[in-house]
Order: C-alpha cells, then structure tokens, then sequence
C-alpha cells in the first residue's frame, strides 16, 4: 500500500517550495494557471522515486541533469516523504549541474529519527524499486499516470509502437526490453541502412575469403602449369643444344673448307699477280733496250753536226757582214743620188755671170760722207738763218743716201752669191767622194758573195740544200740552211733527252737479280699451293656458299632458341618463385576460410535464434496482450458510461489495438476517430482508466494508494465534466485513497476534498 506524505521541491524544474507540501487522502486538486508547474510536481515524485521523469522523455534511459535543475539554479533539490503499509520512508536528491549528485534514502522512525537504507542515486532507486515491490518507473507511471496528452500519442503511433506503448500499459516493459534487446541483436546482425550488420561485414569477409581463395586456387594452378612448362622448356633446350652441337660442328667443317679455299683461291691470285708483274717489267726492259738503240742510231745520223755548226756559224756571221754591207751600198748610194742632186740644183740656181760678178765690189763710202757733210751744211745754213741754201745742200744730201742705199742693196745680193758659190763647191766634192765610196763597196760585196756562195755550196749536209734554194735568191737560200740547221739541231737535242729519259726509266727497272727473285717467289708460291689440301667432307655433302650460309644460319637460329628458351625458362622460375611466395604468404587462406565460413553459419544461426525468439516473444505479448483486453474492456464498459453521461456504453480494443466504441446511433462499433474530439478525449481517458484499473500491479505485493490525473476534463462539456467528477470521486476513490487531479478548469473545487494552488511553481495556497 503505497501512499506519499509529503513533497519538496526546489529548484525543480520551476518548481521553488518555500516547506514541504503534504498529501492529505481523498481528491485533491492541483490547480493553477498554464505552465504554473502543476505537472511538474508528479514529476518531481517521480524523481524523487526512481531518478526519471516523464518530460521530457529520457535520453538512453536516463533523465538529464540539465532538463530538471531550474534555468540559472545550480542545483536542484527534491525531498519525498511515503509510507508503504505502516513504514515511512524519505529520499531526498540533490542534483548538481556539475559533480556528483546526492541521493539518500532514510526510513523515518517512530520518534522522527532518520535510518539511513541506502546513498547515492542508484544505490536509492534499486532500494525504493524493492521497498515497492518491484513496481518499475513504468509500471507505476502506467498504473497511477492518467495524463491526457500522452494519450494522445496512442492514437499517432505505427501499430507496432502501439503495441509497445499496450505492453507498457501491460507491464510487460519486460518483454520490450527484451524485445528491443532481439531487435538490436537483430539489427546488429542483419545491418540498417546507415551501417551493415556484423552478419554482412562476416559475408563480405567471406566473399572476399572467397575470392582470395579462388585466387589462391587459381595461382596454384597457374604455378603447377608454368612449373610443367618449365620441365617442357628445359627438354627443349637439352634437346636444342645437341642440335646445336651438331650443327655448329657442320658449320666449322664448312668453315674450315671455306678457309681452304680461300687461301688457295688467294695463293693462286698471288701467282697469277706476280708472273704478270715479272712479264711487264721484263717486257718494258725489252723495249727500253730497243728504244735506246733507235735513239743511238737516230742519233748516228747528226754525228757531223757539231763540226757543220762551227762553220756555219763563221759563214752566218759573214753573210751578216755581206748585209751590212749591202745596207751600207743602199745608204752611199742614196748618199751620192741626193748629192748629185744638191750640186744640180745649186748650179741651177746661179746665173752664168755669177762668178765675175761676185768678184766686182761696189763702193759705198764716198757717197756716204758725202750725204753725212750735204746734210750737216743744210742744218748749220739752216741755222744761221741761209733757208735756201741750206734747201740745195738738204736735197744734195738727200741725192747722196738715196745712191747710199742702192749700193748697199747691191752689196747684200753679191755676198749671197758668194756663199752659194761656196756650198757648190763643197757639194761636188762630197759628191765625187760618195761616187768613190759606192764603187769600193760594190767590188766589196761582189767578193764577199761569190765567196759565200762558194763556201755554202761546198758546206757537208747542206751544200746541196744551198744550191737548190740559192736560184731563189742568196739570202732564202741562207735562210733555208740555217733553218735546216736549226730544225737538225732541235732534232738532235730531243733524240738526246729522248735517250737520258729512256736510260733513266731503265735505271728505275729492278734490276736483273731482283726479277730473278720474283720469280724465286713465284716458285714458293706454287710450292705451298701444293702444299694446301682440302679438307674431306662427310660423305654426300657438298661445299658451297650457300650450304655454308644455311649451316650458319641454322646455327645461329638453334643458339638464338636456346637463349629464347632460357630466358623463358628463368622467367618462368622467376615468376613460380613469385607465386610460391604468394601462395605461402596466403597458404592459411583454406583455412580463415572454412574458418570465416563457421562464423557466418554460427551468426545465421544466432540470427535465425534470435528472429525465432523476437516471434515467440511477440507471441507470447500478444497472448498476454489478448488476455487484458477482455479485462480493459469490462472497465471500460463500467467507466464509459460515467464519462460520458451514458452516451457510450461498450468499448473493445480491435487486432490491431485501436479502440472501437459501440455507437448507439449507428448500431456498430466505430473507431473513435469518427466520433467529436470531446468525445475521443474522454473514450481516451476511459480507455487509460480502463487500464489502469486492470493493471493494477497487485500482484507484486504492493500497490499504489495513488492515481495522478494530469487535465482529465480539458474538452469536456459541464454535464460531461460532472459525470467524470462523480466518477472518480465515487468510483476511483473506491480504487486509490489519493487521487491528484491536475487541472486548470474552473469549478472543481466542491468535488474535491483538497486543493493545492500554485502560481509560478510556488504553492499559494493548500486548502
Ligand atoms: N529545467 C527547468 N527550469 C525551469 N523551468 C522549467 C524547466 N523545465 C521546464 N520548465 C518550465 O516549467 C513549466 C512547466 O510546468 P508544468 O508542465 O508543470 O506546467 P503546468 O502547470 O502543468 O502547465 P499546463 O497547465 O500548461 O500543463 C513551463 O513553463 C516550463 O517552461
Ligand atoms: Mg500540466
């Protein structure tokens, strides 16, 4: 039986007691403006009791520090006194915004003294749940709260969280904790949309197990393959080389052969080279040898030559001398022509007298003084003043010069006359004198030329020639022998360097002996081309370039397979060498994933579990659940009516937990959403009470003395309004032996046995 004495609460939500508040039995009413802290007040009991409140919902079960401790408080501080049966009990909690808070639970004596039961917050809930009974938060919040606003949400909530809120009407928080539990095992399993389930993570890990052994498996073959490739590889090269063996020693057969060849191909070449060498050189010698001969013989012919030159030089110089003189002859002759010439036109030129008159001399002085006195008398008769005797004695004067002049015109021409006379005479000697010169040198040549004429004709070599060319004249017949000589001459120096050239090209020749060595050699190279033998072949093989081109080629193609062959091959342990390591490191991968496959059987079959147990449990809520619901809807039968001034009398709870009430007019049950808002509120408050009174933890040994109706007559009509008071101050009284209504309607006061006014979280009054 459990009842509550007192409350006290400070800074509690807005809560600030100035003295404890005690609960007295029967009705009371807790009234007050909105927001005036009347609901806070079965909050604070709550705390008080269990550390929970109902607003706002908790945060993973707990109620937060910071939504009860008042704005600007520090701390808050609750102190509740109960009685279960005939023991009083006090807890009191201080909750800090910081640091711990304190909770204490004290059993209140007889005398008013306190024994301590249990410190600290958990410690004093786990005591008071026991002192209760058992009865949990839930449990006691479904059976004594009747608030109409969390009605409300019934009727908002999905079907399954309709089921859960039934289950806390049904006490079975048990089963939800249980469920939830399953449920998050199972969503632990099987994953969310926001994060995979331990389930996926082990099928990922799997698959990827899965596929590192497909890799594993895979690799292994691959290794095994490359390993038998690798044995292939290497017979192929054992089997290659001993082809290669053979044909390499083909090939130096060949080889050889072709050396062989070679050497006597080049020794015969040498020869051939050499015995030509030796015929030109002796050939050229030969006509060398010939050569000089002729030019010797050639030469023979102008052996005379220098004794001819000497003469000939002696007589050139005389015919110079024969044309000098005939120069000579040209010029006296020209000489004696122009003189012969002069002394004719200079006899020409005097007249026959000229001679006497040259001799007969004028004479001018007498006639000159005579002139100088006439003209001196004139000037002095002049003078003394005689005019015409002085006129006679001037012209007398004048008489005189003028014979003056005529005797020396006379004069002039006589002595021109004598000097011609002069150059006459000269001019006839020069003339017999050039006559005399011209003679001596005419007889001059006509000697010189008949002696050179002679000399020429009786000249060795060209006598002959002379006289044949002298019709055409002495001088082109001297000509043509001093050409002929020349021509010979000429001749005779290109015979000899003709000769020096030639016997310089016979110096150059080797001489006789080193020919003789040529030929020496010629010998021994015909010895050692003897010498050379070729080689034997195999039987029906035949040497030729092509055959040795082909045996080298297959040569180097087997060496080339070889090398292919065995780079492959340390490719190849190269790469099984890689993939050993691989497999080795991933050689447990069987293992992890038989391993891996266990843990995803087990977590299937944890799955398959815990689904099962999430089905049984369901079943069983639902049993219990379907059990209630007759027992909910006999209450609601007797509580309907009362509330509704008996409009509505039957009430039952479909499948899917959703009331459905009997409505006279329509002859059925219909849903209650159908009905006026008034009405659901008070089918809601009925349903509560309904459940309330059928769940009744009686069983557990204890039961509350106490219901808390938070705002039962919000949309209620006055007939309405009446009908529910009379109910619970009738029907529930009968029920709990306190019973708080919260409520800010009016006109309640004479139904009620007590009322508590609050007014800005203060009681202002208790009545
Ligand atoms: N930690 C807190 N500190 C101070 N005030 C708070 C705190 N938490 C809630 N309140 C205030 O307490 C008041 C709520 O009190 P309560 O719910 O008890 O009102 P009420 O009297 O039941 O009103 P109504 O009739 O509207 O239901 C509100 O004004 C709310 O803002
Ligand atoms: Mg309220």
């Amino acid at each position: 039986m459990v009842k509550l004495l007192s409350l006290y609460a400070y800074n509690f939500k807005k809560l600030r007691f100035d003295e404890p508040l005690r609960f007295s039995d029967g009705v009371t009413l807790i009234s007050g403006l909105n927001e005036a802290g009347k609901s806070s007040i079965l909050d604070a009991i709550l705390y008080a009791l269990y550390a929970r409140v109902i607003r706002p919902p908790p945060e993973k079960g707990k109620t937060r520090n910071e939504d009860i401790i008042a704005y600007g408080a520090s701390k808050a501080t609750v102190v509740l006194e109960f009685a279960v049966g005939d023991k009083r009990y006090r807890v009191s909690r201080e909750i800090k915004r910081s640091g711990k808070p304190r909770a204490n639970l004290d059993e209140i004596l007889a005398d008013n003294s306190l024994k301590p039961l249990a410190v600290g917050q958990e410690k004093v809930t786990e005591q008071i749940e026991a002192i209760l009974g058992g009865i949990t938060f839930n449990e006691l919040v479904s059976s004594t709260v009747v608030a109409q606003k969390e009605l409300n949400k019934l009727i908002e909530l999905r079907k399954e969280d309709r089921k859960k809120i039934i289950n806390v009407f049904l006490n079975l928080e048990s089963f939800n904790i249980v469920l939830e539990n399953l449920e998050e095992q199972k969503r632990e399993l099987e994953g969310t949309k926001e994060r995979p389930g331990r389930l996926r993570v082990e099928k990922e890990k799997l698959e990827s197990l899965r596929e590192e052994l497909e890799e594993y498996l895979k690799k292994k073959k691959e290794r095994e393959d490359l390993v038998e490739e690798r044995m292939k590889l290497l017979k192929n090269i054992e089997k290659t080389e001993a082809e290669y063996a053979e044909a390499e020693k083909l090939y130096k057969m060949l080889q050889e052969y072709d050396e062989f060849l070679n050497r006597r191909q080049k020794l015969e070449l040498e020869i051939e080279g050499k015995r030509k060498q030796l015929e030109t050189l002796r050939k050229q010698r030969e006509t060398l040898l010939k050569n000089i001969e002729n030019t010797e013989s050639d030469m023979h012919r102008y052996r005379d030559l220098h004794l001819v030159e000497k003469e000939l030089e002696s007589l050139s110089k005389e015919y110079q001398q024969l044309v000098t003189l005939e120069h000579q002859i040209g010029e006296a002759r020209e000489a004696e022509t122009r003189l012969g010439i002069q002394v004719r036109s200079l006899e020409q030129q005097l007249p026959p007298s000229a001679k006497a008159t040259a001799l007969r001399r004028p004479s001018i002085r007498p006639f000159a003084a005579g002139a100088a006195a006439s003209i001196i008398i004139a000037f002095i008769l002049l003078f003394i003043g005689s005019v015409l005797p002085a006129l006679l004695f001037l012209a007398a004067g004048v008489v005189f010069l003028i014979i003056v002049f005529q005797r020396v015109s006379r004069l002039s021409r006589m002595m021109v006359l004598q000097e011609t006379l002069a150059r006459l005479e000269q001019a006839r000697e020069m003339h017999a004198t050039a006559r005399a010169t011209l003679r001596n040198l005419i007889q001059n040549h006509s000697v010189k030329t008949s002696y050179l004429k002679n000399a020429f004709s009786s000249l060795p070599r060209y006598g002959e020639l002379f006289q044949q060319k002298l019709v055409e004249g002495l001088p082109k017949a001297v000509e043509a022998v001093l050409q002929q000589a020349e021509k010979d001459r000429q001749e005779l120096n290109d015979l000899k360097s003709k000769l020096d050239a030639y016997r310089e090209q016979l110096k150059n020749l080797p001489a006789e002996h080193e020919l003789n060595q040529v030929e020496s050699e010629i010998h021994s190279l015909g010895e050692q081309l003897e010498g050379v033998r070729l080689p034997t072949l195999s039987p029906g093989l035949e040497f030729s370039r092509d055959v040795l081109e082909e045996a080298r080629k297959r040569v180097q193609q087997l060496a080339e397979n070889i090398q292919a062959y065995r780079t492959r091959t340390e490719l190849l342990s190269q790469l099984v060498l890689e993939l050993e390591e691989w497999l080795r490191a991933h050689g447990d991968v069987e293992q992890r994933y038989s391993e891996q496959l266990a843990v995803v059987a087990n977590l299937e079959r944890e799955l398959a579990v815990v689904r099962k147990a999430v089905e049984a449990i369901q079943a069983t809520a639902e049993a219990l659940r379907n059990r209630v619901k007759p027992l909910v809807a006999a209450h609601m039968g007797i509580i309907l009516p009362a509330l509704t001034n008996n409009r509505y009398k039957a009430a039952i709870l479909d499948d899917d937990y959703r009331l459905q009430v009997w409505d006279p007019d329509a002859g059925q049950y219909r849903v209650k959403e159908v009905f006026s808002g008034g009405t659901e509120d008070q089918m809601l408050l009925a349903m509560r009470l309904a459940f309330a009174l059928a769940l009744l933890p009686e069983a557990k040994g204890q039961k509350p003395e106490f219901v808390f109706l938070d705002e039962p007559l919000g949309s209620s009509d006055e007939v309405r309004r009446s009908g529910i008071i009379e109910y619970i101050a009738i029907d529930l009284a009968k029920k709990f032996s306190q019973i708080f209504i919260i409520s800010h309607v009016g006109g309640l006061e004479e139904h009620v046995n007590h009322i508590i006014r609050l007014h800005e979280g203060k009681v202002v009054e208790t009545v």
